[in-house]
């Protein structure tokens, strides 16, 4: 890869910066453990969520609220996001962010719980995108659950597609490297959505629902 290459992709990264509120959430979010989404997928998402339209809005991996934030940024002004967590803990940060942001609390649904357990109450064709960014093992269940949730049109975003540079190659094979690479490979050729493999961050593997 070339100097230039690295040096675009910063460039790229660093394209919208972060308000205040967000690099406070940010710095929570390090500070407990909850790894934040990149500045680039935080913008890739809202971009996402306004293009869409998305006034439903389907979390997976709460953490302390970055991509929230990002994400309602994006949405309109009556736009719910519903998202899942199940670190009680992590939550309060979120909370604490959404109100320093002054996000309206009719606007986001926290829901504590493991994602296997709260997605089969979710309603079917209810929401218009759904972001995955919890245990990366689970993601392929996710995205069981991500055909029924989505209305057609919507959107699924699944962060950390390229796990850690390590996707592309072909000899790591530890079980997230793998979980992503297949899955990666799995919605190249599925009839029910239309992707894009996004090199923003981590990776953002993004597909609409047919
Ligand atoms: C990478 S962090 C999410 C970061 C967040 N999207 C952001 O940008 O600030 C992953 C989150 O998923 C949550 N998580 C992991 N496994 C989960 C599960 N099985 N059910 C629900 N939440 C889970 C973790 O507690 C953690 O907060």
């Amino acid at each position: 890869m070339s100097t230039d290459k690295a040096q675009t992709w910063v460039y790229a990264e660093d394209y919208i910066p972060e308000h205040e509120v967000l690099l406070a959430a940010r710095d929570a979010a390090v500070e407990v453990g909850a790894a934040p989404v990149s500045t680039g997928i935080g913008a890739t998402l809202r971009m996402l969520a306004a293009v869409s339209g998305a006034r439903a809005v389907l979390e997976i991996g709460t953490g302390a609220g970055v991509s929230a934030l990002w994400l309602l940024d994006g949405m309109p002004a009556d736009g719910v996001l519903t998202t899942i967590d199940h670190e009680v803990e992590f939550h309060k940060h979120a909370r604490r962010a959404f109100t320093a942001a002054k996000i309206s609390p009719q606007r986001t649904r926290l829901i504590a719980g493991r994602a296997l357990d709260v997605l089969p109450r979710m309603a079917a064709r209810a929401y218009d995108m759904l972001v995955i960014d919890g245990d990366v093992l689970e993601a392929p269940q996710y995205l069981d659950h991500a055909v029924r949730v989505l209305r057609p049109g919507g959107v699924v975003a699944f962060v950390h597609a390229l796990w850690h540079d390590q996707v592309a190659d072909p000899a790591r094979r530890d079980p997230e490297t793998v979980v992503c690479r297949e899955l990666v490979r799995f919605l190249s050729t599925s009839e029910d959505f239309i992707p894009s493999l996004l090199p923003v961050g981590d990776g953002l593997l993004v597909a609409v629902k047919r």
